[in-house]
């Protein structure tokens, strides 16, 4: 994955005093990789090097063959990391996964309308999510999915369930009760920190994903070396937000790609959000993250090109070695002869192109990553690189990058407003 970036606005000896700052966090980073003992939040960087959590995660997974449809209840940071992971890497004959995250009266139609049309139980797996084990969302939703599951299946349906979430919850205890396949995450490690836990693991081990490569990807992203890429990426962005920049925009050329990007905007809104530093005084630096696509070329561009200030993009693309070129005779091509023989691929490149220049020529600042191709490998690579990346930004800024306490607040209402 090669990054690089344009048209900054900051002062080079900011970027020094912070690179300073970042370099700190860095040697913390290699200090902890070697011992990886879960006592930092920062685990949810070497988990995916943890051989003897992945391979008992591997090895009780085992009797789950032929799986073609997986099910997956969860919301947030406990759905959103397999959701961007299967988006960008499954194929034609990868089994379908259903998520069901809101509470919604069409996907659960549309999931007993599923599971009415699959005779065989062991076809299926159902992957309930909830760290907490208490979140309101999926726990109805968990309830109403093995409702349907015992109707169709009978108890039957319990092999073929799994429940992951915090050790000591009442959600896995009953599990247990049940003699469902439960998962712990390492109670250190946060939902949007966990994609590399069982978290997304398991669902995506169902899903045919090459976990072996992903979980490549990730280690080679934290390494010594690339560590120091992200610092610069991070000290950039930061130096950004002070100088006024209050919007992210993940720009994703590759449809595959966009889900990374709403995985992203979680990953950053939850950990920069923040009123308070660490410090104790007021935080000013907030950003907005924003996930764009090429599409949006046609919605959104007019704003981001015509005047709108103070956003950083960051476009990530790959080449998608498109199988398709346009004719060389239609009459359609007749009033755009200009695209006769075009490969989809140098269309693609051509407005790829036509963006960067724009945002040149407006001196916009923004960083362009590009992923040698869409393989399980550089999907790993990209997400840890953008967890590491978020943590040096929180670090910077000081901010606690792991906590959520504001999420809490419409909580208390909603629980009021269900008597509870
Ligand atoms: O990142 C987070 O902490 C949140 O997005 C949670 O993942 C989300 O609220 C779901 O929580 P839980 O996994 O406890 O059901």
């Amino acid at each position: 994955m090669k990054s690089s970036f344009h048209h900054s606005v900051v002062a080079k000896r900011r970027v020094q005093a912070l690179e300073k700052k970042a370099h700190t966090y860095t040697s913390k980073l290699l200090r902890y990789g070697k011992k990886n003992d879960y006592s930092l939040p920062e685990s949810s960087l070497s988990v995916a090097n943890d051989t003897k959590y992945q391979q008992s995660i591997k090895k009780a997974l085992t009797r789950f063959k032929g799986i073609e449809h997986v099910v997956l209840v969860g919301i947030g940071g406990s759905s959103l990391g397999t959701e961007a992971v299967y988006a960008a890497l499954a194929y034609k004959t990868s089994p379908t996964l259903e998520v069901i995250d809101r509470v919604n009266k069409e996907s659960l139609m549309r999931l007993e309308e599923h599971i009415a049309g699959i005779k065989n139980s062991s076809r299926v797996a159902i992957v309930i999510v909830s760290k907490s084990g208490s979140t309101t969302e999926t726990m109805l939703n968990a309830v109403k999915v093995m409702a349907v599951c015992e109707k169709k299946y009978g108890d039957a349906c319990y092999a073929q369930t799994i429940f992951i979430g915090d050790k000591d919850t009442q959600f896995l205890k009953m599990g247990k009760k049940k003699k469902i396949l439960c998962f712990t995450i390492p109670d250190i490690i946060g939902g949007r920190y966990s994609v590399f836990t069982a978290v997304g693991i398991v669902p995506l081990t169902l899903l045919g994903i090459d976990i072996v490569s992903l979980r490549e990807g990730a280690i080679e992203a934290v390494s010594k070396k690339n560590l120091t890429k992200i610092e610069t990426s991070a000290v950039t962005l930061s130096a950004h937000a002070e100088e006024g920049v209050h919007t992210v925009n993940f720009f994703s050329f590759n449809k595959r790609l966009e889900m990374c990007g709403m995985w992203y905007r979680q990953l950053l809104a939850e950990s920069i959000g923040k009123n308070m530093t660490t410090k104790g005084t007021s935080f000013q630096y907030q950003l907005l993250p924003i996930v764009s696509s090429s599409v949006d070329l046609h919605s959104m561009a007019q704003l981001y090109l015509g005047g709108y200030k103070n956003m950083y993009t960051h476009f990530v693309c790959y080449d998608e070695n498109h199988p398709y070129h346009a004719p060389a005779k239609h009459w359609l091509l007749e009033h755009v002869s200009f695209l006769r023989n075009k490969t989809f691929d140098e269309v693609n490149g051509a407005i790829r192109e036509g963006v960067l220049k724009a945002y040149d020529d407006q001196k916009l600042p923004y960083r362009f990553t590009e992923l040698p191709k869409c393989s399980a490998y550089e999907i790993g690579f990209l997400l840890a690189t953008l967890m590491a990346e978020t943590m040096y930004l929180a670090h910077i800024l000081d901010v606690n990058a792991f906590d959520q306490p504001s999420v809490e607040l419409y909580k208390k209402h909603m629980r009021v407003a269900l008597g509870t």
